[in-house]
């Protein structure tokens, strides 16, 4: 019998074809990203930013969850009301970011491993008494000259079946994360055998160290060409090749997939998710975890200037809606159109 408690929370997150908002980026990512619109990374700008998407009335019928990093999940917005309770308040349930960077793994070529296992029992105690019924760890697979090694993928998988366990003991949904980045200039079918050999090896290790499939949340890349490959498959290949691979490496009782959006556009983000949902049979819901597709037109709207808070909103619900349609295997281009109308 599967945890009631993870049934329940992962039921929150994705009905009615809702998805989630990834926000967790790391400071230094935030700083970047905020630097891109000419904004200064303070901790109040930081929280201003994620206060803009977490209280976007018109989003919140698309979210089920938002994924916080540790400074943002103990934040209060400037009338003094906790982040979290904003999201409780449009019944987002809150998650957390537990990994703690992908370091250098000793003896590769430039591939990582992700860590954060040392104290991780501790840390999920304590977020979820903040509030966190969902948390995240991203292991990073590089493609190139090489790579993935056998062992960077192994390693990989190990720990993220070692954060997963430690998760659901605690009664918190694990995000199980094997990014296969898109970075380079591979091809999409270099693409399909790595993603396809990764997650092999990132299930074999969950069974390993007895892991509830029913109680996890995969979120996966797409089957996808390398951003710089001279020839870029079509969303319908996309779509046949991130599902022919799934069959192969993922067990249909694996409740859904929340895709990254990993550098794609946020027009080809949802494009992408429809062709997937329009495929037809698939044994698993598929939606959405994305961060910068997510983010990307609201962001740049706001860039740091408070008259502008409705408009960056109006841009992220709009999103929002497109994506949650393309989970529902509803979207269509005409959808974009109706923002400027809403
Ligand atoms: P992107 O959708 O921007 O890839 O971010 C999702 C995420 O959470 C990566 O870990």
């Amino acid at each position: 019998m599967s945890n009631a408690v993870l049934v329940s929370t992962i039921e929150k997150i994705v009905s009615g074809n809702k998805g989630i908002l990834a926000a967790d980026e790391s400071t230094n990512t935030v700083q970047k990203r905020l630097a891109g619109v000419g904004v200064e990374s303070t901790n109040e700008t930081r929280r201003d930013w994620r206060n803009l998407l977490f209280s976007c009335a018109d989003a919140a019928p698309f979210i089920g969850g938002a994924i916080l990093y540790d400074e943002t999940i103990r934040q209060n917005a400037a009338d003094g009301t906790p982040l979290t309770e904003i999201l409780r308040q449009h019944a987002i349930v809150p998650g957390i970011k537990v990994d703690t960077g992908a370091k250098h793994l000793a003896g590769s070529r430039n591939e990582t491993i992700t860590e954060g296992l040392d104290g991780l029992r501790d840390r999920l105690a304590e977020y979820r008494e903040l509030g966190a019924g969902f948390a995240k760890w991203r292991a990073v697979i590089n493609i190139g000259e090489g790579r993935p090694s056998t062992n960077s993928i192994q390693a990989n998988a190990h720990a993220l079946a070692r954060y997963a366990a430690l998760c659901q003991e605690a009664n918190i949904v694990p995000i199980v994360e094997p990014e296969v980045m898109m970075t380079g200039g591979h091809s999409i079918e270099t693409c399909y055998q790595v993603t396809e050999s990764t997650l092999k090896t990132v299930f074999s290790e969950l069974n390993m160290q007895r892991v509830d499939l029913e109680g996890i949340l995969l979120k996966p890349n797409m089957v996808i060409s390398g951003k710089d490959c001279p020839t870029q498959a079509s969303s319908e290949r996309v779509a046949e090749l991130t599902i022919r691979c799934f069959s192969h490496a993922v067990p249909a009782i694996v409740p859904a997939c929340v895709f990254l959006s990993g550098g794609q556009t946020e027009v080809q983000a949802t494009e992408n998710l429809q062709a997937i949902n329009a495929s037809g049979q698939i044994p698993w819901i598929m939606s959405f975890s994305y961060g910068r597709a997510l983010q990307e037109s609201a962001l740049k709207t706001w860039a740091g200037d408070a008259s502008k808070v409705d408009a960056a909103q109006r841009a992220y619900a709009h999103r929002a809606r497109c994506n949650a349609a393309a989970a529902g295997g509803t979207y269509n281009a005409s959808l974009e159109l109706e923002q400027d109308n809403a």
